[in-house]
C-alpha cells in the first residue's frame, strides 16, 4: 500500500505532534481544524517545537524549513479528499468522531485508510459507521508524540489484515516502535496503567501513605520515571476520570471504576498540571503536595 498524503483531523496536542511526526517523515501532510485559530494556534506549536530544537543545535533551520513545508493546514474537511490515510486525533467524544468518519468516509478515495489515535473507544464502533469497516484501524500515538517511541497499532474483527500490516509498516515508517492490540477498551497499555493509576488514588484515599511516599515509593522502588500521582497530573483527572468512565462500562470489574476522590477533584476543577493543581499545586516551585485531599 502506498502512503504518501497524510491527513490528520485535530490540531490539538495530539494532533499537532502525530502531523509533526509525519511531516519529519517526509509525508504530505494536510491537517484539518475547527477554524482558524486553532490551526494557527496547533501549526504554531509544532514551529515553536521546532524552533526549540533549532536553538538547542538538534535541528538545522533548512530541516526545520523542510519540515514546515510538508505541512498545511485547512478547516474544510473536503480539502481531505485526495488523503491516502486520514488519522483523527479530535476530542474523545464518540459522537464527533463517528460524524467526522462518517463525512469522511463520503470523500476518500476507495484505497484509503481511516486510522483513530482514540485512547479508549471502541474502533469496531468507529469503523461500523464507515461502509467499509475493514479499512479501518487504531494508531493510538502517546504524549509527546514527536519524542515517545510507542504507537498500538489496533485491529477491529472486521479489519482487513493488509490494512492492518499497512498502518504498522506506516508507524515504523514514522519511526515509531509499533505493537499489536485488539480492539478491546483501553488496548493494552490503559488496560495496564489506567487500574495502576486508580489504585494509587485509593491507596492515598485509604491513608497507606502521603501524596509525596506514594509517588517516591514508585520512583525509588520499582524505578518508574515518576510517581502515578505525578502522573496523573500530567495526563489530566478529567481525563482519566473519562477514560476509567468509559473503562468500566466495558469491563464492569472494580479495578476500572474511579474512586470517589477522583471525582470529586474533577468535580473542584482540580483537573492536574493543566488547571495548575491536581495532587499538586503548581504555582509553588517547586511544586507541592495539596493539603485537604483527604
Ligand atoms: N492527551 C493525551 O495524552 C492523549 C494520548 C493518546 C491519545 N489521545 C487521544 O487523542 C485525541 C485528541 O486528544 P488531545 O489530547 O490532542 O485533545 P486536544 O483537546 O488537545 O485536541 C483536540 C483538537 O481537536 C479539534 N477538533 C475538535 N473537533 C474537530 C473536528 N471535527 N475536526 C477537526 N478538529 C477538531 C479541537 O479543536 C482541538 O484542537 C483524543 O481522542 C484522545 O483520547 C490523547
Amino acid at each position: 500500500m502506498d502512503i504518501k498524503r497524510v491527513g490528520v483531523i485535530g490540531c490539538g496536542l495530539m494532533g499537532s505532534g502525530i502531523a509533526q511526526v509525519c511531516a519529519e517523515a517526509g509525508f504530505d501532510v494536510l491537517v484539518r481544524e475547527v477554524d482558524e485559530t486553532f490551526l494557527k494556534k496547533g501549526l504554531g506549536k509544532i514551529d515553536a517545537f521546532l524552533a526549540k530544537g533549532v536553538e538547542k543545535g538538534k535541528v538545522t533551520a533548512e530541516r526545520k524549513a523542510e519540515v514546515m513545508g510538508h505541512l498545511r493546514g485547512t478547516t474544510a474537511l473536503e480539502d481531505l479528499a485526495d488523503r491516502d490515510i486520514v488519522i483523527e486525533a479530535a476530542v474523545e467524544n464518540i459522537a464527533l468522531k463517528r460524524e467526522v468518519f462518517q463525512a469522511l468516509d463520503g470523500l476518500l478515495g476507495k484505497d484509503a485508510i481511516f486510522a483513530s489515535n482514540t485512547s479508549s473507544l471502541s474502533i469496531t464502533e468507529m469503523a461500523a459507521v464507515t461502509r467499509r469497516p475493514e479499512r479501518f484501524v487504531g494508531l493510538h500515538f502517546f504524549n509527546p508524540v514527536p519524542l515517545m517511541k510507542l504507537v498500538e497499532v489496533v485491529r477491529s474483527p472486521l479489519t482487513a489484515p493488509e490494512v492492518f500490516e499497512a498502518a504498522y509498516a506506516f508507524a515504523l515508517v514514522l519511526g515509531k516502535q509499533p505493537i499489536r492490540a485488539n480492539d478491546t477498551g483501553g488496548f493494552i497499555v490503559n488496560r495496564l496503567l489506567v487500574p495502576y493509576l486508580l489504585d494509587a488514588i485509593r491507596a492515598l484515599e485509604e491513608g497507606v501513605g502521603s501524596i509525596e511516599d506514594i509517588d517516591r515509593g514508585m520512583v525509588l522502588g520499582c524505578g518508574h520515571p515518576m510517581g502515578p500521582l505525578t502522573l496523573l497530573d500530567f495526563v489530566g483527572l478529567d481525563t482519566t476520570y473519562f477514560i476509567a468512565g468509559i473503562m468500566f462500562d466495558e469491563f464492569h470489574e472494580k479495578r476500572f471504576a474511579a474512586p470517589p476522590l477522583l471525582k470529586r477533584m474533577v468535580q473542584a476543577g482540580l483537573f492536574g498540571r493543566k488547571s495548575g493543581k491536581g495532587f499538586y499545586d503548581y504555582g509553588q516551585e517547586p511544586p507541592r503536595p495539596m493539603s485537604q485531599l483527604v
